[in-house]
């Protein structure tokens, strides 16, 4: 017998969720702001194009949407560059549009994250243009880190940090009589100064620019570079170039310092003294699941993204390896564990999974989708990824904006191609994006994969996405809970939660295993051979590259 196992359940509208703890088992989709809907015709998405396009994410089945940031902002690093952390920049419209939009979504079921990005400003904001202008000690250059530079004349950095996207993490300004000063530090683009949280006003600040946030009604925060904040006293030197291969392999004296922790708790404090659970996500870059695991203690953040997962290779004991480190690491402090496969900042996973096989990477692509909505805690669905769209490899140079890509080999600085705006129906760019064009061209493949084209083909990868989202509010044993591994053959991984069993097969050969259970969804077609005159046992024959969802 062969399945083809269709979506078989839907709903429009989502019942109302879990009273406690709702994140513990969210689906949260990230909407990048300016790739998701334009409502002006600009060709940069907008608030307004995200409210109109509410019902679209309210039925594909998501909890929550994280904003990308919408400030007001130079955009030199696609807005993680504040100039004004409490106005809506008017790329993306205005203050009222924020506020419609969090009660719109509120109104169908959908919780609001925005971003918030602590650990710089913009070059524009006005804390740093006070500190251009005056020099003298104990004032506005205390905000950020200024330095005098080495050497006899000052000429070179005061340390020897990079920057995350290349070059070094300093930069000399000119004082305001003409002569050359002291150096500020950067860990970004050189538009983006590095706070000093050493400050009490900048502590303050942020305070007060959460609860605006707050008071507006948003539900929580994506926390940028929390990782980032603190730095070690006297900014010791690294001893070593090609820092950003570091990120996330040791402590650095910029990253994962235990100081960022003080700060977490203080917001966890400010956020439960706030009703309706609002949450902090930490955007955190550490060497271990331990350390990334101080995150989400009971007082500090409530999620940290697992990038272990995101960066681990199509390879069931590799992926097992991380599973168990995430689930072990997250659970000794009570945490739910958040599984992540792409984000603004990666090659889409459709691509690195399969490279220039692009059916490869959508058959793994699909298999990968039900593998990270069956494991235990919560999940983040990259705008997009529910359409298949693969990263744009071939975009011109001419029409890349990623700061990255203009400062050497830090950062890989081929942000753009996973940012390129989704497309939602006809033939001919924008494929509905807006009615005018869009800030990145669109290849013209994408027509098939917009979400008119797939939307009611049960062999999409968008009812694939439905129908696993909607299983999964239906299926009591997933979202936040337990999970057993399962004796599975090599290349795959077979686990069982409550009432249902999840298994998947990376190995380039099909793998013949018994029946867990009924099936109840499938990345791809199976074979099921049931003995004569029984209705259950039997064995299966895995595909290469799949995953299914049983119930038993
Ligand atoms: C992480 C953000 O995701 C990325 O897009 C940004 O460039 C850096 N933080 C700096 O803010």
């Amino acid at each position: 017998m062969t399945q083809d196992l269709a979506p078989s359940v839907r709903q429009a509208v989502r019942p109302a969720q879990q009273a406690e703890g709702w994140w513990r088992s969210a689906v949260i989709y990230q909407v990048y702001v300016r790739s998701f809907a334009d409502s002006d015709g600009d060709g940069i998405g907008d608030l307004r194009g995200i409210r109109e396009r509410l019902p679209y994410l309210a039925g594909l089945g998501v909890d929550a949407l994280w904003l990308t940031p919408f400030y007001a902002s130079p955009q030199a690093d696609g807005g993680y560059d504040v100039a004004d952390y409490r106005a809506v920049d008017p790329l993306f419209g205005q203050l009222s549009d924020a506020d419609d939009l969090v009660r719109e979504a509120h109104r169908l079921g959908l919780r609001i994250i925005v971003d918030i990005v602590p650990n710089h400003t913009s070059d524009q904001h006005v804390w740093f243009q006070a500190a251009l202008a005056d020099r003298r000690e104990g004032t506005a250059r205390e905000r950020y880190h200024f330095r005098p530079g080495r050497g006899e004349g000052g000429e070179l950095p005061p340390n020897d940090w990079e920057s995350v996207f290349g070059g070094p993490a300093w930069t000399r300004i000119t004082e305001p009589d003409g002569t050359p000063g002291d150096w500020y530090l950067h860990l970004f683009a050189p538009e983006q100064p590095d706070l000093n949280w050493d400050n009490p006003e900048v502590r303050e600040e942020f305070t007060s620019v959460l609860r605006f946030w707050l008071d507006l009604g948003v539900d929580g925060f994506r926390i940028d570079v929390a990782h980032g904040m603190v730095k070690a006293p006297g900014l010791p030197d690294i001893g070593r170039t090609e820092q950003a291969k570091l990120i996330g392999a040791q402590v650095l004296p910029f990253f994962d310092q235990d100081g960022v922790h003080e700060i977490h708790r203080a917001w966890r404090q400010l956020l439960d003294s706030y009703d309706g659970q609002r949450i902090g996500v930490a955007e955190a870059w550490a060497p271990t699941s331990e350390r990334l695991a101080l995150y989400v203690r009971p007082d500090e953040l409530h999620q940290a993204f697992n990038f272990q997962f995101l960066t681990c290779d199509w390879d069931a004991p590799a992926m097992r390896d991380v599973i168990d480190q995430s689930l072990a690491a997250t659970q000794s402090v009570g945490a739910p564990t958040t599984w992540v496969l792409s984000n603004h900042d990666v090659v889409r996973h459709t691509t690195r999974y399969g490279g220039d096989d692009a059916e490869l990477g959508l058959r793994r692509a699909r298999a990968a989708a039900l593998l990270m909505l069956a494991l235990p805690g919560s999940a983040y669905v990259y705008q997009g990824e529910e359409l298949g769209l693969p990263e744009v490899t071939d975009l011109p140079d001419e029409v890349r904006q990623d700061p990255a890509f203009f400062r050497g080999d830090g950062q890989d600085g081929t942000r753009d191609g996973c940012r390129v705006p989704i497309p939602w129906e006809g033939e001919e760019a924008p494929y509905g994006f807006g009615p005018g064009g869009s800030w990145l061209p669109q290849p013209a493949a994408w027509a098939g994969l917009s979400v008119a084209a797939q939307a009611g083909d049960p062999r999409s990868m968008l009812e694939l996405y439905r129908s696993a989202l909607a299983l999964r509010r239906d299926l009591p044993g997933l979202g936040d809970g337990e999970m057993r591994w399962l004796d599975a053959p090599e290349g795959v991984l077979a686990f069982s939660r409550p009432g249902f069993v999840c298994t998947i097969n990376t190995g380039g050969d099909e793998a013949a295993m018994p029946v867990p259970g009924r099936p109840v969804l499938a990345s791809a077609a199976l074979a099921i051979s049931i003995p004569e005159g029984r209705s259950t046992g039997g064995t299966v024959r895995l595909p290469s590259d799949c995953c299914v969802w049983w119930a038993v």
